[in-house]
Protein backbone atom coordinates (compact mmCIF):
# COMPACT_ATOMS: atom_id res chain seq x y z
CA UNK A 1 0.00 0.00 0.00
CA UNK A 2 2.30 2.50 0.79
CA UNK A 3 4.65 1.50 -2.13
CA UNK A 4 1.59 2.08 -4.30
CA UNK A 5 1.44 5.76 -2.42
CA UNK A 6 4.94 6.36 -3.45
CA UNK A 7 4.38 5.50 -6.73
CA UNK A 8 1.43 7.80 -7.04
CA UNK A 9 3.34 10.35 -5.37
CA UNK A 10 5.74 10.07 -7.74
CA UNK A 11 3.96 10.24 -11.26
CA UNK A 12 2.31 13.08 -9.79
CA UNK A 13 5.24 15.05 -8.87
CA UNK A 14 6.72 14.46 -12.25
CA UNK A 15 3.37 15.73 -14.40
CA UNK A 16 3.39 18.56 -12.23
CA UNK A 17 7.17 19.29 -13.43
CA UNK A 18 6.45 18.08 -17.01
CA UNK A 19 3.30 20.68 -16.88
CA UNK A 20 5.32 23.16 -15.86
CA UNK A 21 8.05 23.47 -18.05
CA UNK A 22 5.94 22.34 -21.21
CA UNK A 23 3.79 25.75 -20.37
CA UNK A 24 7.08 28.39 -19.95
CA UNK A 25 7.37 29.21 -23.26
CA UNK A 26 3.57 29.61 -24.08
CA UNK A 27 3.30 31.73 -21.27
CA UNK A 28 5.77 34.29 -22.65
CA UNK A 29 4.09 35.62 -25.44
CA UNK A 30 0.74 36.37 -23.25
CA UNK A 31 2.74 37.24 -20.20
CA UNK A 32 4.83 40.28 -22.19
CA UNK A 33 2.55 41.00 -24.57
CA UNK A 34 -0.99 41.64 -22.76
CA UNK A 35 -0.87 45.37 -21.52
CA UNK A 36 -3.88 44.82 -19.15
CA UNK A 37 -6.39 42.23 -18.22
CA UNK A 38 -8.84 45.12 -19.54
CA UNK A 39 -12.05 42.70 -20.47
CA UNK A 40 -12.88 42.93 -24.63
CA UNK A 41 -15.20 44.75 -25.39
CA UNK A 42 -14.28 47.69 -23.20
CA UNK A 43 -16.43 47.95 -20.32
CA UNK A 44 -19.01 50.95 -20.37
CA UNK A 45 -16.42 52.95 -17.37
CA UNK A 46 -13.43 52.47 -19.18
CA UNK A 47 -11.96 54.21 -22.27
CA UNK A 48 -12.89 52.32 -25.42
CA UNK A 49 -10.18 51.23 -27.25
CA UNK A 50 -9.42 51.78 -30.83
CA UNK A 51 -7.00 51.51 -33.32
CA UNK A 52 -3.63 49.95 -32.96
CA UNK A 53 -4.34 49.45 -28.98
CA UNK A 54 -7.72 47.61 -30.08
CA UNK A 55 -5.66 45.61 -32.55
CA UNK A 56 -3.52 44.24 -29.94
CA UNK A 57 -6.09 43.17 -28.02
CA UNK A 58 -7.74 41.77 -30.92
CA UNK A 59 -4.16 39.90 -31.15
CA UNK A 60 -4.02 38.56 -27.66
CA UNK A 61 -7.33 37.40 -27.63
CA UNK A 62 -8.50 33.82 -28.01
CA UNK A 63 -11.07 33.10 -30.73
CA UNK A 64 -13.25 30.68 -30.53
CA UNK A 65 -13.96 29.92 -33.91
CA UNK A 66 -10.14 29.47 -34.89
CA UNK A 67 -9.37 27.47 -31.89
CA UNK A 68 -6.68 29.88 -31.17
CA UNK A 69 -5.33 33.58 -30.47
CA UNK A 70 -3.19 34.70 -32.90
CA UNK A 71 -0.57 35.28 -30.17
CA UNK A 72 -0.60 31.15 -29.79
CA UNK A 73 1.37 31.19 -32.98
CA UNK A 74 2.83 34.50 -33.37
CA UNK A 75 5.44 36.53 -31.56
CA UNK A 76 4.54 39.89 -32.08
CA UNK A 77 7.75 41.45 -30.38
CA UNK A 78 10.54 38.97 -32.20
CA UNK A 79 11.48 37.50 -36.08
CA UNK A 80 11.59 34.17 -34.16
CA UNK A 81 9.14 31.06 -35.70
CA UNK A 82 6.49 30.48 -33.00
CA UNK A 83 3.98 27.98 -34.93
CA UNK A 84 3.81 31.19 -37.61
CA UNK A 85 7.19 33.53 -38.58
CA UNK A 86 7.49 36.45 -35.98
CA UNK A 87 5.92 39.64 -37.24
CA UNK A 88 8.16 42.03 -35.81
CA UNK A 89 9.10 44.71 -38.38
CA UNK A 90 6.66 43.87 -40.94
CA UNK A 91 7.53 46.04 -43.67
CA UNK A 92 11.07 44.97 -43.97
CA UNK A 93 9.69 41.46 -44.31
CA UNK A 94 7.26 42.13 -46.89
CA UNK A 95 9.69 43.85 -49.05
CA UNK A 96 12.24 40.54 -48.64
CA UNK A 97 9.50 38.34 -50.41
CA UNK A 98 9.11 40.78 -53.25
CA UNK A 99 5.59 41.61 -52.27
CA UNK A 100 3.64 43.78 -55.01
CA UNK A 101 1.12 45.42 -53.09
CA UNK A 102 1.17 47.89 -50.28
CA UNK A 103 1.56 46.98 -46.72
CA UNK A 104 -2.10 46.98 -45.61
CA UNK A 105 -2.98 44.91 -49.02
CA UNK A 106 -0.39 42.32 -47.50
CA UNK A 107 -1.32 41.95 -44.30
CA UNK A 108 -5.07 42.17 -44.61
CA UNK A 109 -4.21 39.30 -47.56
CA UNK A 110 -2.35 37.37 -45.23
CA UNK A 111 -4.78 37.67 -42.38
CA UNK A 112 -8.12 36.51 -44.50
CA UNK A 113 -6.50 34.24 -47.07
CA UNK A 114 -3.51 33.20 -45.51
CA UNK A 115 -2.54 30.28 -48.13
CA UNK A 116 -2.66 33.22 -51.02
CA UNK A 117 1.26 33.62 -50.13
CA UNK A 118 2.75 31.16 -47.95
CA UNK A 119 5.72 32.99 -46.16
CA UNK A 120 8.88 31.30 -46.93
CA UNK A 121 10.82 29.53 -44.25
CA UNK A 122 12.70 26.22 -43.47
CA UNK A 123 11.46 24.16 -42.85
CA UNK A 124 8.54 25.30 -44.84
CA UNK A 125 5.44 25.96 -43.71
CA UNK A 126 2.56 23.74 -44.50
CA UNK A 127 -0.80 25.12 -46.39
CA UNK A 128 -3.57 25.46 -44.06
CA UNK A 129 -1.66 25.83 -40.83
CA UNK A 130 -3.01 29.37 -39.86
CA UNK A 131 -6.86 29.63 -39.69
CA UNK A 132 -9.16 30.26 -42.77
CA UNK A 133 -12.03 31.93 -41.31
CA UNK A 134 -10.84 34.82 -40.04
CA UNK A 135 -12.91 37.30 -42.89
CA UNK A 136 -16.13 35.34 -41.14
CA UNK A 137 -14.99 36.16 -37.58
CA UNK A 138 -13.53 39.38 -37.71
CA UNK A 139 -15.60 42.49 -39.05
CA UNK A 140 -14.01 45.19 -41.54
CA UNK A 141 -13.33 47.06 -38.65
CA UNK A 142 -11.73 44.81 -36.39
CA UNK A 143 -9.54 43.82 -39.76
CA UNK A 144 -8.02 47.51 -40.00
CA UNK A 145 -7.72 48.13 -35.77
CA UNK A 146 -5.51 44.53 -36.24
CA UNK A 147 -3.31 45.46 -39.24
CA UNK A 148 -2.94 48.86 -37.73
CA UNK A 149 -1.36 46.93 -35.02
CA UNK A 150 0.72 45.05 -36.91
CA UNK A 151 2.01 47.82 -38.35
CA UNK A 152 3.46 49.44 -35.22
CA UNK A 153 5.30 46.09 -34.33
C1 LIG B 1 -2.57 28.01 -35.74
C2 LIG B 1 -1.51 28.99 -35.89
C3 LIG B 1 -1.81 30.37 -36.41
C4 LIG B 1 -2.74 31.28 -35.95
C5 LIG B 1 -3.77 31.08 -34.85
C6 LIG B 1 -2.54 32.49 -36.71
N1 LIG B 1 -1.54 32.32 -37.61
FE1 LIG B 1 -0.79 33.73 -38.83
N2 LIG B 1 0.44 32.37 -39.72
C7 LIG B 1 0.57 31.05 -39.30
C8 LIG B 1 1.50 30.37 -40.19
C9 LIG B 1 1.94 28.91 -40.07
C10 LIG B 1 1.93 31.33 -41.13
C11 LIG B 1 2.95 31.10 -42.27
C12 LIG B 1 2.31 30.36 -43.43
C13 LIG B 1 1.52 31.26 -44.33
O1 LIG B 1 2.12 32.14 -44.97
O2 LIG B 1 0.28 31.09 -44.38
C14 LIG B 1 1.23 32.58 -40.80
C15 LIG B 1 1.42 33.80 -41.46
C16 LIG B 1 0.94 35.01 -41.02
C17 LIG B 1 1.31 36.30 -41.55
C18 LIG B 1 2.35 36.56 -42.64
C19 LIG B 1 3.68 36.76 -41.93
C20 LIG B 1 4.83 37.10 -42.84
O3 LIG B 1 5.99 36.96 -42.40
O4 LIG B 1 4.61 37.56 -43.97
C21 LIG B 1 0.61 37.25 -40.85
C22 LIG B 1 0.68 38.76 -41.03
C23 LIG B 1 -0.21 36.55 -39.89
N3 LIG B 1 0.03 35.19 -40.02
C24 LIG B 1 -1.04 37.19 -39.00
C25 LIG B 1 -1.90 36.50 -38.14
C26 LIG B 1 -2.93 37.14 -37.36
C27 LIG B 1 -3.17 38.63 -37.28
C28 LIG B 1 -3.58 36.14 -36.68
C29 LIG B 1 -4.80 36.26 -35.81
C30 LIG B 1 -5.94 36.92 -36.39
C31 LIG B 1 -2.93 34.89 -37.03
N4 LIG B 1 -1.93 35.14 -37.93
C32 LIG B 1 -3.28 33.65 -36.52
C33 LIG B 1 -0.05 30.46 -38.22
C34 LIG B 1 -1.07 31.04 -37.47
Amino acid sequence: MLRLIAIALYVGCASVLLTACSSTPQAVPFATQRPTQTPFPATATSEPLWGAARGQVLFNTMQPEAGFACATCHYPNSDRRLIGPGLKDMLKKAVSYGIGQTLQDYLHESIVTPDAFIVPGEPPYPTGLMPENYADIFSDADLKDLIAYLMTL
